[in-house]
Protein backbone atom coordinates (compact mmCIF):
# COMPACT_ATOMS: atom_id res chain seq x y z
CA UNK A 1 0.00 0.00 0.00
CA UNK A 2 1.31 3.28 -0.69
CA UNK A 3 -0.12 7.48 -0.25
CA UNK A 4 0.41 10.02 -1.86
CA UNK A 5 2.70 12.60 0.57
CA UNK A 6 3.92 14.77 -2.25
CA UNK A 7 1.96 16.01 -5.24
CA UNK A 8 3.75 16.47 -8.36
CA UNK A 9 2.38 20.30 -8.30
CA UNK A 10 3.79 20.80 -4.99
CA UNK A 11 6.93 19.53 -6.04
CA UNK A 12 7.36 22.00 -8.63
CA UNK A 13 6.51 24.54 -6.70
CA UNK A 14 9.08 23.87 -4.11
CA UNK A 15 11.63 23.47 -6.65
CA UNK A 16 10.75 26.78 -8.29
CA UNK A 17 11.36 28.20 -4.80
CA UNK A 18 14.34 26.50 -4.32
CA UNK A 19 15.96 27.32 -7.52
CA UNK A 20 15.11 31.38 -6.89
CA UNK A 21 17.00 31.12 -3.70
CA UNK A 22 20.11 29.56 -5.05
CA UNK A 23 20.10 31.67 -7.96
CA UNK A 24 19.63 35.11 -5.44
CA UNK A 25 22.33 33.61 -2.94
CA UNK A 26 24.93 32.62 -5.90
CA UNK A 27 24.33 35.37 -8.50
CA UNK A 28 28.30 36.14 -8.24
CA UNK A 29 29.34 32.59 -8.31
CA UNK A 30 30.56 29.75 -10.13
CA UNK A 31 28.34 27.38 -8.93
CA UNK A 32 29.02 23.64 -9.87
CA UNK A 33 25.91 21.59 -8.88
CA UNK A 34 27.02 17.74 -7.90
CA UNK A 35 23.16 15.71 -8.26
CA UNK A 36 23.72 12.29 -5.64
CA UNK A 37 22.92 9.13 -8.03
CA UNK A 38 20.12 7.55 -8.19
CA UNK A 39 17.84 9.29 -6.00
CA UNK A 40 18.26 12.56 -7.00
CA UNK A 41 18.41 12.34 -10.78
CA UNK A 42 15.24 13.99 -11.13
CA UNK A 43 15.36 16.40 -8.63
CA UNK A 44 18.89 17.76 -9.94
CA UNK A 45 17.53 18.07 -13.56
CA UNK A 46 14.22 20.12 -12.24
CA UNK A 47 16.16 22.43 -9.47
CA UNK A 48 19.43 23.18 -12.67
CA UNK A 49 16.11 24.41 -14.87
CA UNK A 50 15.35 26.70 -11.64
CA UNK A 51 18.76 28.31 -11.37
CA UNK A 52 19.06 31.46 -13.63
CA UNK A 53 22.81 31.48 -13.59
CA UNK A 54 25.82 29.83 -15.63
CA UNK A 55 26.65 26.63 -14.15
CA UNK A 56 28.09 23.06 -14.28
CA UNK A 57 26.29 20.21 -13.41
CA UNK A 58 28.25 16.48 -12.45
CA UNK A 59 27.01 13.68 -10.32
CA UNK A 60 28.04 11.27 -7.61
CA UNK A 61 26.73 8.07 -6.72
CA UNK A 62 27.12 6.27 -3.79
CA UNK A 63 25.01 2.96 -2.29
CA UNK A 64 24.41 2.92 1.64
CA UNK A 65 21.30 1.18 1.24
CA UNK A 66 22.01 -2.26 -0.49
CA UNK A 67 17.95 -3.82 -1.65
CA UNK A 68 16.28 -2.81 1.31
CA UNK A 69 15.13 0.33 3.58
CA UNK A 70 17.47 0.32 6.63
CA UNK A 71 20.52 1.61 6.12
CA UNK A 72 23.53 -0.25 5.92
CA UNK A 73 25.81 2.04 7.69
CA UNK A 74 28.74 2.48 5.32
CA UNK A 75 29.29 4.04 2.27
CA UNK A 76 30.50 3.46 -1.20
CA UNK A 77 31.34 5.55 -3.48
CA UNK A 78 30.41 3.85 -7.07
CA UNK A 79 31.13 6.81 -9.28
CA UNK A 80 32.97 9.90 -8.55
CA UNK A 81 32.79 13.51 -10.24
CA UNK A 82 34.40 14.09 -13.32
CA UNK A 83 34.80 18.11 -13.27
CA UNK A 84 37.87 19.20 -11.25
CA UNK A 85 36.03 20.45 -7.87
CA UNK A 86 39.18 22.59 -6.42
CA UNK A 87 38.61 26.15 -5.31
CA UNK A 88 35.08 25.17 -6.81
CA UNK A 89 31.61 26.31 -4.86
CA UNK A 90 29.43 23.34 -4.79
CA UNK A 91 25.96 22.77 -4.07
CA UNK A 92 25.25 18.92 -3.14
CA UNK A 93 21.89 18.02 -4.56
CA UNK A 94 20.29 15.03 -2.38
CA UNK A 95 17.20 13.48 -2.46
CA UNK A 96 16.98 12.80 1.50
CA UNK A 97 18.63 13.37 4.34
CA UNK A 98 18.30 11.14 6.80
CA UNK A 99 20.72 9.48 9.53
CA UNK A 100 23.07 12.75 7.41
CA UNK A 101 25.82 9.47 7.04
CA UNK A 102 25.69 9.80 3.14
CA UNK A 103 25.96 13.64 2.72
CA UNK A 104 28.38 14.71 5.87
CA UNK A 105 30.82 12.23 4.22
CA UNK A 106 30.24 13.50 0.59
CA UNK A 107 31.02 17.10 2.42
CA UNK A 108 33.90 15.90 4.23
CA UNK A 109 34.76 14.28 1.01
CA UNK A 110 34.73 17.60 -1.26
CA UNK A 111 35.98 19.85 1.22
CA UNK A 112 39.05 17.10 1.56
CA UNK A 113 39.75 17.81 -2.29
CA UNK A 114 39.85 21.25 -2.30
CA UNK A 115 36.80 22.57 -2.67
CA UNK A 116 35.86 26.47 -1.27
CA UNK A 117 32.26 25.41 -0.07
CA UNK A 118 30.26 22.63 -0.12
CA UNK A 119 26.40 23.74 0.03
CA UNK A 120 23.62 20.95 0.65
CA UNK A 121 20.22 20.89 -1.06
CA UNK A 122 18.29 18.27 0.13
CA UNK A 123 14.64 17.36 -1.63
CA UNK A 124 13.51 16.26 1.62
CA UNK A 125 14.89 16.44 5.15
CA UNK A 126 13.87 13.69 8.17
CA UNK A 127 15.68 15.31 10.82
CA UNK A 128 13.76 12.98 13.33
CA UNK A 129 16.22 10.37 12.88
CA UNK A 130 19.48 11.92 12.21
CA UNK A 131 22.52 10.53 13.43
CA UNK A 132 24.96 12.89 12.31
CA UNK A 133 25.25 16.46 13.00
CA UNK A 134 24.53 17.96 9.36
CA UNK A 135 22.22 20.71 8.42
CA UNK A 136 20.98 21.26 4.75
CA UNK A 137 21.23 24.89 3.48
CA UNK A 138 18.28 24.48 1.08
CA UNK A 139 15.50 22.33 2.00
CA UNK A 140 12.38 21.25 -0.22
CA UNK A 141 9.97 19.55 2.73
CA UNK A 142 10.81 17.86 6.17
CA UNK A 143 9.14 14.83 6.30
CA UNK A 144 8.63 13.42 9.89
CA UNK A 145 9.00 9.53 9.26
CA UNK A 146 8.26 6.56 6.92
CA UNK A 147 9.75 5.21 4.53
CA UNK A 148 9.46 7.24 0.55
CA UNK A 149 9.46 6.38 -2.76
CA UNK A 150 8.28 7.96 -6.39
CA UNK A 151 10.16 11.34 -7.63
CA UNK A 152 13.66 9.44 -7.74
CA UNK A 153 13.25 7.45 -4.44
CA UNK A 154 13.30 3.75 -4.48
CA UNK A 155 12.59 0.53 -2.84
CA UNK A 156 14.69 -1.86 -4.30
CA UNK A 157 15.53 0.19 -7.79
CA UNK A 158 11.46 0.26 -8.23
CA UNK A 159 8.94 3.05 -8.13
CA UNK A 160 11.81 5.45 -9.41
CA UNK A 161 9.90 7.10 -12.47
CA UNK A 162 6.70 8.11 -9.99
CA UNK A 163 6.14 11.78 -10.61
CA UNK A 164 4.65 12.02 -6.68
CA UNK A 165 6.25 10.78 -3.90
CA UNK A 166 4.29 8.11 -1.98
CA UNK A 167 4.89 6.65 1.34
CA UNK A 168 5.00 3.29 1.41
CA UNK A 169 3.60 1.39 4.41
CA UNK A 170 5.10 -1.98 4.69
CA UNK A 171 8.34 -1.99 2.15
CA UNK A 172 8.58 -5.45 3.09
CA UNK A 173 5.32 -6.27 1.44
CA UNK A 174 4.88 -3.32 -0.98
P1 LIG B 1 21.46 8.76 5.14
O1 LIG B 1 22.90 8.47 4.91
O2 LIG B 1 20.88 7.89 6.24
O3 LIG B 1 21.16 10.21 5.38
O4 LIG B 1 20.70 8.21 3.91
C1 LIG B 1 20.42 8.95 2.87
C2 LIG B 1 20.14 8.09 1.65
O5 LIG B 1 19.25 7.03 1.93
C3 LIG B 1 19.44 8.98 0.68
O6 LIG B 1 20.37 9.39 -0.29
C4 LIG B 1 18.37 8.12 0.09
O7 LIG B 1 18.78 7.67 -1.16
C5 LIG B 1 18.20 6.96 1.01
N1 LIG B 1 16.93 7.09 1.73
C6 LIG B 1 16.70 7.56 2.97
N2 LIG B 1 15.41 7.54 3.28
C7 LIG B 1 14.78 7.07 2.19
C8 LIG B 1 13.40 6.84 1.86
O8 LIG B 1 12.47 7.08 2.64
N3 LIG B 1 13.16 6.37 0.61
C9 LIG B 1 14.13 6.11 -0.29
N4 LIG B 1 15.43 6.31 -0.03
C10 LIG B 1 15.75 6.78 1.20
MG1 LIG C 1 20.31 8.90 -2.30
Amino acid sequence: MKKIVLSRQEIAKKVRELGQMITRDFAHDDLLLIGVLNGAFIFTADLAREIDLPLQIDFIRVASYGAGSLSSGTITFTKDVELPVANRKIMLVEDIVDTGRTIARLQQHFLRHGAASVHICALIDKKERREVEVHPDYVGFEVAEGFLVGYGLDFAEQYRNLPDVFHLENPAHP
